[in-house]
């Protein structure tokens, strides 16, 4: 009933001829059975929606619609660029930018408010996980960064532990069955079954083609945001399948 999300996550990489990739992604998968995403940095958003046939996104977004706020785009800006969907709360924006849990489910709140689906990260470091503090961590950034007016449509919620993310390191298959099943009850519980069965759960960090295939059989795992191996085709290729056959 959820349908299955493979989201690459380009950060700060990539120049023109990274479209490139796109093309050969676009030819290895006329007609994905899940749906594909990519999130390139924004200097790339207007140029990939025109060219793929794939939901573009981009990185992040500001709370608010237009004004004084140098450097930063809006999500209404992403929408008209052709985004259908934003990452905010990344871990990398909430640690290089202090960006706190009430930023975040304002962005998400904007993004919303656009017409865009909101991909809201959240994960634990290698401290709170060791100790045993992720499930609280976990539940703290839930209710903090995901806004009231959630739907299965606009909102897809990824867990990306801290360690994990270029790291090579990926928690146990038990340890991310773990916190996708609380993410999963706690959506429940606070929306209801429509919409806490309805919202998309992605894994993020370190999804490999070599490790996909036993992450994807996770229970309430609904796809991954996944970084590096986004970025080739040959890479991210695999992943897809993996996804496709799960
Ligand atoms: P990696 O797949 O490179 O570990 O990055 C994960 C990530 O941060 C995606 O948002």
């Amino acid at each position: 009933m959820r349908r299955k999300l493979a989201a690459g996550n380009w950060k700060m990489n990539g120049l023109k001829g990274q479209l490139a990739e796109l093309d050969k992604l676009a030819a290895a998968h006329p007609s994905p059975e899940v749906d594909v995403l990519l999130c390139p940095p924004a200097t790339l958003l207007a140029a990939a929606a025109l060219q793929s046939p794939f939901s573009i996104g981009a990185q992040d977004c500001h709370a608010n619609d237009a004004g004084a706020h140098t450097g930063d785009i809006s999500a209404q800006m992403i929408k008209d660029a052709g985004g259908k969907a934003v990452i905010v709360g990344h871990s990398e924006r909430r640690e290089d930018h202090d960006e706190h849990s009430d930023i975040v489910r304002a962005k998400a709140r904007a993004a919303q408010a656009a017409g865009l689906t909101a991909i809201v990260c959240m994960g634990e470091s290698l401290l709170e996980r060791e100790a045993q503090n992720t499930l609280d961590i976990i539940g703290g950034q839930l209710a903090g960064s995901i806004p009231d007016n959630a739907t299965a449509e606009n909102l897809v919620v990824a867990y990306e532990p801290i360690w994990a993310i270029g790291t090579g390191l990926v928690p146990s298959l038990a340890q991310i069955g773990e916190v996708h099943a609380f993410i999963r009850a706690r959506l429940e519980r606070r929306f209801g079954a429509g919409v806490g069965l309805g919202v998309r759960i992605l894994y993020g960090g370190s999804v490999k083609p070599d490790n996909a295939r036993d992450i994807f059989a996770v229970p309430n795992v609904d796809g991954a945001l996944v970084g590096g191996a986004s970025l080739k085709a040959a890479d991210f290729s695999p992943i897809i399948s993996a996804l496709e056959a799960s």
